[in-house]
């Protein structure tokens, strides 16, 4: 099925074709003509466009007479440059981009009612109304992190897709050390921390039936390039530019990411939940013998992890000595 180009608001192909024409040629100057000629548009639009990525925060130099070039490659993860980092993958053939929306999980599940087959993705520079758990927004800096989501159609249960929530923190935690060395600690069921701090979230939104999974959207938010968070969450975030101290590639990054999950995704849905709940409990810390707060909306209570049932469910003791099995809810550490 090929793309579809008409979804209200993604980047025009030919404005992510200037781009892409540009990052190619880099500090070259390239002449208006021959950008009007290969992208199909005429000098005067061209010129509009370069304004455009102006105000987007391309470092584009040059006038319509002496023509363009980039005083610094950007990374911006136009489609061209995704789908050419992710060939033979299954997310390499559908991708969505926006330089600003209001939430790529709002967009994907709308593709996802549409019809739009497994594997699409949508991405963003920047979100107006990104969304976390809990009914929390997910700060959404232009260009500084990675906001991302991922529609799939598996053949699950339900009651199993919370299990691809702590697939894609799985996937997350790899893609972050294979990146940038970071050894982040992954926290039941969806947050990658660093000394406390969160470095990234994973939401999962469905569409099912009593007993099948229609589709499920998995949204990713990494902190990657921001130097540093307004307000309150400059106490409680990081990003990777932060932790090692230098600025890293969303678009290398991205196509780690993506390459992970689906490998792991594949494995899960050969393997089934024990492959997800063994490796979480092997590599998550929070999974064994730490002291939590649990609050799941109606009760709060103190407790200490026990591991996670084989369903992927964090179990906990709690300090009356009663043994429970979170199912949704926020679970903090106790320090
Ligand atoms: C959390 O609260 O930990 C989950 C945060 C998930 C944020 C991502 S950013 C990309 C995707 N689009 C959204 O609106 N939310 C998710």
């Amino acid at each position: 099925m090929p793309q579809t180009t008409s979804l209200p608001g993604t980047t025009d192909r030919r404005l992510a074709a200037l781009l892409t024409l540009l990052s190619e040629n880099a500090t070259i100057v390239i002449s208006g003509a021959r950008i009007a000629r290969e992208i199909g548009v005429s000098r005067s639009t061209v010129w509009r466009w370069v304004e455009r990525l102006r105000e987007l925060g391309v470092r584009a130099k040059g006038q319509p007479h002496t023509g363009y070039f980039l005083e610094k490659v950007p990374d911006i993860l136009t489609p061209d440059l995704v789908r050419r980092r992710l060939k033979g993958s299954l997310f390499g053939k559908r991708v969505y981009h926006f330089f600003k929306t209001d939430s790529t999980n709002r967009v994907a599940m709308e593709l996802g009612y549409a019809g739009e087959p497994e594997g699409a993705v949508v991405l963003a520079e920047e979100q107006t109304a990104g969304r976390g758990r809990a009914g929390r927004s997910w700060h959404s800096e232009r260009g500084a992190g990675l906001y991302v989501t991922l529609l799939l159609r598996p053949k699950l249960s339900p009651v199993q897709a919370p299990l691809l929530t702590m697939l894609a923190g799985l996937s997350a935690h790899s893609a972050v050390a294979a990146q940038s060395g970071v050894k982040a600690e992954l926290k039941w069921p969806n947050d990658l921390l660093v000394n406390g701090k969160k470095l990234g979230g994973i939401l999962t939104e469905m569409h099912a039936e009593p007993s099948a999974v229609r589709f499920v959207i998995v949204g990713m938010g990494i902190n990657v390039n921001q130097e540093k968070f307004p307000g309150e969450l400059g106490g409680i975030a990081t990003s990777l530019r932060r932790e090692t101290g230098r600025s890293q590639s969303r678009l290398e990054f991205l196509a780690k990411l993506l390459r992970q999950f689906e490998s792991d995704y594949n494995r899960f849905l050969r393997e089934g939940a024990a492959y997800v709940v063994e490796r979480f409990e092997l590599v998550s810390s929070f999974a064994h013998g730490r002291r939590v707060r649990v609050d799941t909306g109606t009760e709060t209570y103190l407790g200490t992890t026990e591991g996670l049932s084989p369903e992927g469910l964090l179990m906990v003791k709690r300090d009356s000595g009663v043994r429970a099995t979170v199912i949704a809810g926020d679970v903090s550490e106790m320090k």
